[in-house]
């Protein structure tokens, strides 16, 4: 159960902005400046400059999901990536602090793989609507009406939930999850519409539960349409958590890192990236020839992580993220599982 966390700020003391601080922030601030004016940046460069030092001090590494803002992301981030990515990041490191700038589940998976080492979350609250559509009486639930039929389980749940399940996977190798049980049926929780995306690439039966992310359910097709009419060369990515209707228009379909896979090898003149706001920012930074057509959704849970957050995170050391012992145990075969399976080809 997320708790609410008590409202405080770091008392780090921050250097001003003066031209040498700038100048030692330059590198980073060369790779941001298509997407953070220089204003802005001045703002955010003492946090940076703050981060960096306490990091090194705590011997902490910082990974940060593909969703999270430009001055995280390229900024303070020492590792970056989809989910699969993440969990791939944690389960190597020999940091002894892993700082998640993501969501919870994000950081209960990564401390699934390190129960030895400390995983701090930023904002507790910052949870997700995938995660908490389900519960793990819903998975026994399941099971109950549907005996001896395994069950694959998004990495966007809780640990309760993954300690329920065969087996987890993400958005990069949802199809070889479910093939890889050799079974004829299969349960697919908790994201109803990436279960109907693999569904339609397979022949094992896949029974359904009715969780949405709150993003990505509100992309449409007829959306998608207006871009194309507005801009008649675009090329279209969505991410398999949108409706049905949006991925068989769309040009590709693949998590957020086999989006960024696949523009650095084809890339396309002009793009749209149906996936959270801040995704098209960070890849336009590393793709600066490439035009981005910008809608946004913004995730509200992976927003509430901060510099200001980040800062405070490693200087109280808190907010540790546990698991209880049986739970972690169980839920750990569930993703070590999904790290055997690695990445499908190309999402
Ligand atoms: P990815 O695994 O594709 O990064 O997706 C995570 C997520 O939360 C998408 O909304
Ligand atoms: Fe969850 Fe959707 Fe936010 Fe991803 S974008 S963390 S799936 S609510």
């Amino acid at each position: 159960m997320l708790q609410e966390p008590p409202v405080a700020t770091s008392s780090v003391p921050l250097q001003p902005y003066t031209p040498e601080l700038a100048a030692a922030l330059a590198p980073r601030y060369e790779r941001l400046q298509a997407v953070i004016p220089e204003a802005e940046w001045a703002v955010h460069a003492p946090y940076v400059a703050a981060i960096e030092a306490l990091k090194a001090e705590r011997h902490a590494v910082i990974l940060a999901h593909n969703y999270q803002t430009p001055e995280i992301f390229h900024g303070v981030a020492d590792l970056t990536g989809d989910s699969l990515a993440l969990a791939q990041q944690a389960s190597e490191t020999d940091a002894d602090v892993i700082v998640l700038c993501g969501v919870h589940f994000m950081a209960e998976t990564a401390k699934l793989l390190n129960p030895d080492k400390t995983v701090l979350i930023p904002d507790l609250e910052a949870g997700c609507s995938l995660a908490s559509s389900i519960t793990a009486a819903d998975v026994r639930a399941l099971r109950q009406q549907h005996p001896g039929v395994p069950v694959v389980t998004y990495v966007n749940t809780s640990a309760a939930v993954k300690a329920e399940s065969d087996l987890c996977c993400t958005s990069a190798n949802a199809v070889q999850a479910v093939e890889s049980l050799g079974a004829d049926r299969v349960i697919f929780i908790p994201d109803e519409y990436l279960g109907k995306y693999v569904a339609k690439q397979t022949d094992v039966e896949v029974i359904l539960w009715q969780g949405h992310c709150e993003v990505h359910e509100r992309f449409s097709a007829t959306e998608l349409r207006l871009y194309r009419e507005d801009n008649p060369d675009v090329y279209v990515l969505a991410h398999p958590e949108c409706p049905p209707d949006v991925l068989t228009e769309a040009d590709f379909v693949g998590s957020t890192a086999g989006m960024v896979r696949h523009l650095e090898k084809q890339r396309p003149p002009q793009v749209v990236m149906l996936t959270e706001c801040s995704m098209s920012d960070n890849v336009a930074v590393a793709l600066p020839d490439v035009d981005f057509v910008r809608p946004c959704n913004l995730c509200p849970h992976m927003k509430r992580i901060t510099l200001k957050k980040i800062l405070r995170t490693l200087e109280h050391m808190e907010y540790a993220v546990d698991v209880d012992a049986d739970v972690a145990h169980r839920a750990r075969r569930s993703v070590q599982r999904m790290l055997e399976l690695g990445r499908g080809e190309g999402r």
